[in-house]
């Protein structure tokens, strides 16, 4: 069951025109191409740790606990490459002794990571789950690059898993994911490289086929109908793939929830942070039937389909 629901957002929140100031573009291009008005950049003290942490603190108290089991922190952008993000996040969130780890899954990571961790409650592994979507994009982003450097933003946001009987509001009630490892140039940081590049077109092509079919797949596997989908989330890369994906999915406009004007791309935290959105107005109500559908660099793709909780979120 989804108990929680917790998001972090810097402080520092970037439009087009200043980007626009130093690069070659504009906030009609940028705008009419992906949806976006903005995004949040951390700031040189703020790492992945400290965003992760403040999201899953806030979930803790979406749900009323003090405490969880196992901390899952889904990141590209983890602020070491060794040891894992987790584990000083769990620390921070004052969980002295919760299991941790990192998933890595680029723009998936939070689709996998609640996978993982429903599954892990299934089997009776852990009691309680907190599930994290972190990233910092601005320290793999070369900021002189024009095709990334615009798409990309920080945040952070969290749910809080835990046992529960039956599939009234809160239910996880399925998953479903894939990859495909022939497309692993297409979103990138060469071995030796310090920044991200993308085929954003090629990616484009991808995404839209697979996560409708992604989504189909859920819907279909827990007895729904694409019709009965009251809420589609998908990871916020563009509003025309999000619209194209509604589309094939015979969803009206209505139905698509998208922030990605407000945060831009935040890959693995971009789904739990369009939940919030969604949810702070009222675009997301008890038991209404939602899917998530999530699909990046990998690549990698993965849906989820649940009933809606009983929550707040709360904004740390
Ligand atoms: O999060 C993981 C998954 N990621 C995605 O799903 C991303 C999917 N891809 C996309 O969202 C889009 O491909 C982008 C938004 C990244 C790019 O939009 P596009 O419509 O596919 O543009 P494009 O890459 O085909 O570029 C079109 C033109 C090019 O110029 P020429 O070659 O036609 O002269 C680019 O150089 O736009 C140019 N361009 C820009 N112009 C102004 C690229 N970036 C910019 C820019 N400002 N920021």
């Amino acid at each position: 069951m989804l108990v929680g629901l917790g998001v972090c957002l810097p402080q520092r929140s970037v439009t087009n025109d200043e980007l626009a100031q130093r690069l070659d573009t504009s906030h009609e291009w940028i705008h009419s191409r992906t949806g976006i008005e903005r995004r949040h950049f951390a700031d040189a003290g703020t790492g992945t740790v400290d965003l992760a942490a403040a999201a899953g603190t806030a979930a803790l108290k979406s749900a009323g606990r003090s405490s969880c089991d196992l901390v899952i922190v889904a990141t590209t952008t983890p602020d070491r490459t060794c040891p894992a993000t987790a584990p000083e996040v769990a620390s921070a969130m004052g969980l002295p002794s919760a299991a941790g780890f990192d998933l890595s899954a680029v723009c998936s990571g939070f689709v996998y990571g609640l996978s993982v961790g429903a599954s892990m409650i299934t089997s009776g592994a852990f009691r309680s789950v907190m599930v994290i979507g972190a990233e910092r994009y601005s320290a793999i982003v070369d900021p002189d690059d024009r095709t990334t450097a615009v798409i990309f933003g920080d945040g952070a946001g969290a749910v809080l898993l835990e046992q529960g009987e039956g599939t009234g509001p809160g239910a996880v009630l399925g998953t479903e994911l894939g990859s495909d490892g022939t497309g692993r140039d297409l979103i990138t940081v060469q071995p030796g490289e310090r920044y991200l590049s993308m085929r954003g077109r090629d990616v484009y092509t991808r995404a839209v086929p697979t996560m409708a079919d992604s989504a189909r797949r859920v819907a279909h596997a827990v007895g729904w109908g694409t019709e009965d989908i009251d809420a589609f989330v998908g990871h916020q890369a563009n509003l025309r793939i999000l619209k194209s994906v509604a589309k094939r999915l015979g969803l009206p406009d209505e139905r698509v929830i998208s922030n990605i004007g407000e945060v831009g791309n935040t890959a693995a935290a971009s789904i739990p942070l369009a939940l919030a959105w969604a949810a702070d107005r009222n675009r997301l109500g008890p038991g209404d039937r939602v899917v998530l559908t999530a699909f990046g660099g990998g690549l990698t793709w993965g849906s989820a389909a649940l009933h809606w909780p009983d929550i707040r979120p709360v904004h740390g």
